[in-house]
């Protein structure tokens, strides 16, 4: 299918409308693009901060501090509020920042996948909007299995990804602008620096797909319409449903070994689990699973690769899937003696 065919442009626009629906975006602008994550990262920063603008980023983990490393990369002045591995960052520390300093965005993380911690998206905007700061919410690992409604959150730039919970093939990147930060970018004192990462440009595109400024990957727009036509058979409340629902049982689950969850209580995600076991086995723990069991997790990030295990539980997958993971662990667990649990 030709990149400018009719045939692909609808489909594309299709694909447009079933993402504001995800997003539950009536109000702003909603954007797709070929890439990864870490694109729609860059291209919220390029085109809203100005080098030399003073931004916070909200660090609960690894994906907190790349955000602070791409701001770095464009010349934005970063300051940190940092949080001890597995604890959620605190609306009450950020009013406090907020009133020491003036920011001009707030960058947040819903899920900090390296952790699994659920940030509390609601109040730390809430901060944002009455400190007069633009807010910048990371949900590659949110959207479509953590509850989240961008009009009334009220965030200027929502992100997520393919490949997470909307469950496409990675390669796709879905971007909600609010109308106040869209009008910001016209009138910015300095235009926007990028030219590919500059939002304002690709706005006449998502506008009328049948234009032309670069060319997306045909299979992926196609495949992320399919798994957002799913999202909308399964309904996105009854989605976020069934995660919380899944999640809450391999928790269950997992309690009964003896491991320790990364995340602390009340702030745990409903689209992955992440848990300590004796340092150094997590390698074979992974290893296992995945050539015995034919289950993939990942291992954790950084200094924590040794010994965190992290569960997926997003997109597609049912109690039967979710039983049999948790079967598949314990049984790994005992097998290896990794189950002794260690201070995260
Ligand atoms: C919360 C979060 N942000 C950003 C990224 C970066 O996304 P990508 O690896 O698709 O570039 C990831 C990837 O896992 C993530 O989990």
């Amino acid at each position: 299918m030709g990149h400018g065919s009719p045939e692909f442009t609808e489909k594309f626009g299709e694909m447009l409308k079933l993402a504001r629906s995800a997003f539950k975006n009536n109000n702003g602008s909603q954007f797709a693009f070929t890439g990864s994550g870490t694109l729609a990262m860059e291209a919220s920063v390029v085109s809203t901060v100005q080098p030399g603008d003073k931004v916070l980023v909200l660090d609960t983990g690894y994906f907190g501090q790349r955000m602070a490393s791409v701001n770095e990369a464009h010349g934005s002045k970063v300051a940190q509020l940092q949080y001890p591995l597995g604890t959620h960052a605190n609306p009450d520390d950020l009013r406090r920042k907020l009133r020491e300093d003036k920011f001009r965005v707030v960058f947040i993380t819903h899920v900090d996948t390296s952790t699994a911690v659920l940030n509390p998206i609601k109040e730390l905007v809430a901060e944002c909007k009455s400190a007069g700061a633009f807010a910048v919410v990371d949900s590659v690992c949110g959207l479509a299995g953590e509850e989240l409604d961008f009009d009334r959150l009220g965030a200027d730039i929502v992100f997520t990804a393919s490949q997470k919970a909307i469950a496409a093939p990675p390669g796709a990147v879905l971007i909600a602008v609010s109308k106040e930060l869209l009008e910001y970018f016209q009138k910015r004192a300095k235009p926007i620096e990028g030219w590919y990462l500059n939002l304002l440009r690709w706005k006449p595109i998502m506008d009328d797909p049948k234009m032309y400024l670069a060319t997306p990957s045909v299979q992926i727009m196609l495949a992320l319409r399919e798994a957002l036509l799913e999202v909308k058979e399964e309904g996105l409340e009854e989605r976020w449903r069934r995660h919380s629902a899944l999640a809450q049982r391999i928790r269950e689950g997992l309690q009964r070994m003896d491991v320790k969850f990364v995340a602390e209580e009340g702030y745990r995600a409903d689209t992955l689990t992440g848990f300590t076991i004796k340092d150094g086995l997590a390698p074979g723990v992974q290893k296992e699973l995945r050539d015995v069991h034919r289950i993939e997790v990942a291992r954790g990030l950084g200094d924590y690769s040794g010994r965190m295990i992290r569960i997926g539980h997003m997109g597609i997958l049912n109690a039967e899937q979710a039983d049999r993971t948790v079967r598949a662990v314990d049984q790994t667990l005992a097998k290896l003696g990794a189950a002794a649990s260690v201070p995260a």
